[in-house]
């Protein structure tokens, strides 16, 4: 039931026209206010670059080594009502924002593609010879005419069926997909998001050359894990008399010890794991956010939590044999 990926472009193109209504102007200012508490200033970071664009890859190095190599994919594909119940528990299909100022058309791009209408600066490359008129999109989409990333940002779909080769859904109104020649190229054109404001890049760098982002994530409900994905299983067993691989560390997440990055630590209380996070102002104060490190190497770093006069009174200093 969920996805609706077979509705009509055009019809989904044309909503987003019609609502210059400002009746919800007080909702959206609450909605704002709501936000504001966990997120500020985001609208300040709208993005100008395009996602397509080449400059927002540059610093991506690519991976050489065919995913095919990699030893996660699960060999029987899901059926697509799998993939649907699969899809509806992700991120990715509740994906509605909007700033403190009650906009959401810039964040549209990547937060709901099917509702960008890009401006004419925003219009990609590829498309420099596509002419046609386009309106200014109207600053604001309410929750109910919100997309999501559904199945066709991600799949062309042809005569309501939803094909399983993957591709980008480049420019909505007109229904343009491009070619992605990997699953990491695909996800990166929203996941390097580097330059907006409160919005993290994630790159994989460190000892997993190579992997591409669905090497260790699900496509669809978007999950991993080092340990429960065939890779790692029982490695506080297997790799045996390792310092750091016990019952002292069990709440600490891999790559607070393995990551190269060089994020902070937190521990976070809510659930109960000591990770990598980096800070972010919400409302004015300064937090943290959960920021899983993609730059993991086999050293291991306990200096970032055992070092003289550390906060939580954790050991000053420990030998990793
Ligand atoms: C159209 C833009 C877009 C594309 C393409 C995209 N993502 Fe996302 N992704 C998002 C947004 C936006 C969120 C945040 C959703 C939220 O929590 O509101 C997100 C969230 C996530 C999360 C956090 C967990 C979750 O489900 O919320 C993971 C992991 C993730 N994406 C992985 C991927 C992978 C892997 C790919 C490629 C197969 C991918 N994404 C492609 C936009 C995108
Ligand atoms: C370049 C693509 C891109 C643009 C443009 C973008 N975002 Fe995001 N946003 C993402 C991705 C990808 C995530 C998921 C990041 C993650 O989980 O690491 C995300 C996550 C978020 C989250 C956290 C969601 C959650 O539920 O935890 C908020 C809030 C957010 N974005 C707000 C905004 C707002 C507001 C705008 C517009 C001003 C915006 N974003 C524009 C890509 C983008
Ligand atoms: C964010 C992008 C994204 C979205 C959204 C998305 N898919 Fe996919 N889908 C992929 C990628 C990437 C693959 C290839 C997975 C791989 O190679 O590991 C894939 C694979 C598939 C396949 C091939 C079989 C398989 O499991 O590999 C089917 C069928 C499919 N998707 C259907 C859907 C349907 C139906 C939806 C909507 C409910 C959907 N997809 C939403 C990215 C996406
Ligand atoms: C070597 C395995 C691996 C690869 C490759 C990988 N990821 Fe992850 N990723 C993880 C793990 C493990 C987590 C943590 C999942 C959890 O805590 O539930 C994660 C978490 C995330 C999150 C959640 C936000 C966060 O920072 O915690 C996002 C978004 C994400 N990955 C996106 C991507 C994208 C996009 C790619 C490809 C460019 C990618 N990942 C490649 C293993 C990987
Ligand atoms: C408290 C720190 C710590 C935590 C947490 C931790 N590791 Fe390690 N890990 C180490 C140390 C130390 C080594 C040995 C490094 C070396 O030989 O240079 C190691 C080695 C490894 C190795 C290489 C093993 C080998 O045989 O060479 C792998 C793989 C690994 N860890 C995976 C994981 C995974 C997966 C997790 C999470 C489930 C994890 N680690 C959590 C500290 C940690
Ligand atoms: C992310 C934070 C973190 C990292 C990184 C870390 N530890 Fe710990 N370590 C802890 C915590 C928390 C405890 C205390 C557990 C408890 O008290 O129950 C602990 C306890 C210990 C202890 C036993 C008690 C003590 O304080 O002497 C030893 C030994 C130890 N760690 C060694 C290491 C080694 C070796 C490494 C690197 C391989 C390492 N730790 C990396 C958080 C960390």
């Amino acid at each position: 039931m969920v996805p609706q990926s077979n509705n009509s472009s055009t019809k989904r193109f044309l909503k987003p026209l019609k609502i210059f209504r400002f009746a919800l102007v007080i909702s959206i200012i609450l909605i704002g206010f709501n936000l504001a508490a966990c997120q500020s200033e985001v609208g300040t970071g709208a993005p100008t670059s395009v996602p397509g664009a080449t400059e927002n890859q540059t610093d991506h190095d690519t991976p050489t080594a065919p995913s095919e190599d990699q030893p996660t994919q699960p060999p029987v594909p899901d059926d697509t009502d799998t993939i649907e119940t699969k899809w509806s528990s992700s991120g990715h299909s509740n994906t509605f924002v909007v700033t403190d100022e009650g906009k959401n058309s810039t964040c549209a791009r990547c937060h709901s593609p099917e509702n960008w209408i890009p401006t004419v600066e925003d219009m990609p490359e590829s498309c420099s010879a596509c002419k046609f008129e386009i309106d200014p999109p109207p600053p604001y989409t309410s929750e109910t005419d919100w997309a999501n990333i559904e199945c066709n940002v991600c799949h062309k779909v042809k005569r309501k069926e939803v094909q399983p080769e993957y591709v980008w859904l480049e420019i909505a109104p007109i229904e343009e997909y491009a070619d992605v020649a990997t699953t990491t190229e695909l996800c990166d054109k929203c996941h390097l998001a580097g330059d907006i404001q409160n919005h993290n890049s994630v790159i994989v760098e460190g000892d997993h050359p190579g992997y591409h982002c669905t090497d260790c994530h699900d496509a669809h409900d978007n999950t991993a894990s080092c340990s429960a994905s065939g890779c790692h299983e029982n490695i506080f067993e297997t790799a045996v008399g390792i310092v750091g691989h016990d019952d002292n560390h069990a709440a600490i997440s891999c790559v607070a010890c393995h990551d190269a990055e060089g994020y902070a630590i937190a521990y976070i209380e809510d659930l109960n794991i000591w990770t990598t996070v980096i800070s972010q102002e919400t409302g004015g104060t300064e937090g943290v956010r959960v920021i899983t490190s993609h730059n993991i190497v086999k050293a291991a770093h306990c200096d970032r939590c055992h070092y003289p006069g550390n906060p939580w009174e954790l050991s000053d200093s420990v030998i990793a044999e």
